[in-house]
């Protein structure tokens, strides 16, 4: 296991703020994990783009970047950012929740989205085939058939949570699919990947840390054993065919562990953030029902308006990196190995990248530009997988349910975790003949 996993870069001072820099109102201000900022995170990331771009929070411990040439600088710019905390929790964990985990002596190499070159480059060069287009087009049936599955358990219903009735499990079931893992596993699985998320990028109670670590021992066991099994008993899927690429080329810098911790990461970064994404979207399009009439009307607008609801509303709305040297930006310093959460959501609804950047505009020419997947090396390895699934369920909820429209009077609620963001049940209903 990498000493990194858990052990926080200490540039702070004994009051928390980094060596030599205030903490100003604002960055005081800043708490991801609670109301206003997790019901409307974009109220306060435009007050910051505007007058601190850059600033240091105690909260957590992060400078926070939001304008949209700064983030994208981060995401490329390898030579002076690490991305080695990206899957560290940002709430250091109690000891005793250390001591746990290291106990069981699970190595938590870095793979992709922790890692940094030359590693990085060899793992990502090794996995590079995992979403290309022969693939993704050999998916999509298989993603139509489960939409219209679900679709077919409730149309009759006239009103259903949306979430749980289809955003939830869609996804989790292509993954499976595609890693070689047995549907019964679903609910076990999306369980520990909630859970992972808050032990990750959450704030818990010590209480409640040391009391996951047996679930995030459990999952990645799971992990162990699939491949263990897909190595005896290869299947159709990615993993196994990882495998049988593994034992055949004997690559440079990747191994079975690294795929092990591959697939654990793939199990959380492949569907949480496409139900997400997926919950977001149709929220905005039902709350400007203007936009949900113009796809039904035409569904040729759709893949525009996904690539829109990305960019408005990401269901991933920051990412970390370390600065790996002292750099200055916009008059603030942020020193040498300082962690800083890298705002994708504030770049995203930035004027200076996109015109009117608080309209959503299903029509808007760059939204393509949006920040959400990343950019450069590091860039979101599941992209066509996810604009896919996010296509097809508009394609086949405005082809199946066009009269579908957002109950009323609902509360939307946010799980409290800087990075991934999507409403926790989404209520609706239509008409029923
Ligand atoms: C809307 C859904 C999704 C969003 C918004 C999203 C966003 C992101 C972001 C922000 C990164 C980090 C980029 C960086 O460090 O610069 C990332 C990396 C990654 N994502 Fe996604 N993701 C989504 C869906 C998926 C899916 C469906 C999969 C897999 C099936 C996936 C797999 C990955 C992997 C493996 C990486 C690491 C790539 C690397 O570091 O080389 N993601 N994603």
């Amino acid at each position: 296991m990498t000493q990194d996993f858990y052990t926080q870069p200490s540039v702070s001072a004994d009051d928390g703020a980094p060596l030599g820099c205030p903490v100003s109102a604002l960055g005081a201000a800043f708490n991801p994990f609670t109301d206003p900022y997790l019901s409307d995170p974009y109220a306060f990331l435009a007050e910051a783009r505007r007058d601190e771009p850059v600033f240091f929070s105690p909260e957590i411990n992060h400078f926070v970047v939001t304008r949209y040439e700064h983030v994208r600088d981060m995401l490329v710019n390898t030579e002076d950012y690490s991305s080695r905390m990206a899957q560290s929790p940002i709430q250091p964990w109690p000891k005793e929740a250390v001591d746990l985990f290291a106990a069981e002596n699970f190595s938590l190499v870095p793979t992709l989205s922790n890692n940094d070159p030359p590693n990085h480059q060899h793992v990502r060069e090794f996995l590079k085939d995992a979403f290309t287009r022969k693939r993704v087009k050999w998916i999509e049936p298989h993603v139509r058939r489960l939409v219209n599955e679900s679709i077919d358990k409730f149309i009759d219903k006239g009103k259903v949570d949306l979430t749980k009735e289809l955003l939830y499990e869609t996804p989790a079931r292509v993954l499976f699919t595609f890693l070689g893992i047995p549907d019964d596993s679903i609910d076990k699985v999306k369980v520990w990947s909630q859970g992972r998320a808050l032990l990750t990028w959450g704030k818990l109670p010590d209480e409640e840390i040391i009391a996951s670590i047996p679930t995030f021992i459990e999952y990645l066991r799971f992990c162990h054993d699939l491949v263990d099994e897909l190595e005896q008993n290869p299947g159709e899927d990615y993993t196994s065919e990882m495998l049988i690429k593994l034992r055949d080329e004997k690559p440079e810098g990747f191994d079975k562990t690294r795929l092990i911790i591959t697939v654990f990461g793939l199990l959380m970064a492949g569907h949480e953030t496409t139900t997400n994404q997926s919950g977001n979207g149709i929220r905005t399009l039902l709350e400007q029902r203007e936009n949900w009439e113009a796809i039904c009307e035409d569904p040729k607008l759709i893949p525009g308006a996904s690539e829109e609801i990305i960019r408005y509303d990401s269901s991933v709305i920051s990412w970390r990196r370390v600065a790996k040297r002292d750099i200055t930006i916009e008059g603030v310093t942020i020193p040498k190995d300082a962690q800083i959460l890298v705002s994708l959501a504030g770049a995203n609804r930035d004027e200076r990248k996109f015109k009117d950047a608080d309209k959503f505009d299903i029509r808007r020419k760059n939204a393509i530009q949006n920040l959400s997947f990343g950019m450069g090396n590091h860039y979101c390895l599941g992209a066509p997988l996810a604009r896919l699934e996010l296509v097809i369920f508009l394609e086949e909820l405005t082809r199946r349910i066009p009269s579908m429209r957002l109950v009323e009077d609902q509360t939307f609620e946010y799980s409290p975790n800087t990075s991934h963001r999507g409403p926790q049940s989404l209520w609706v209903e239509w008409d029923v003949d």
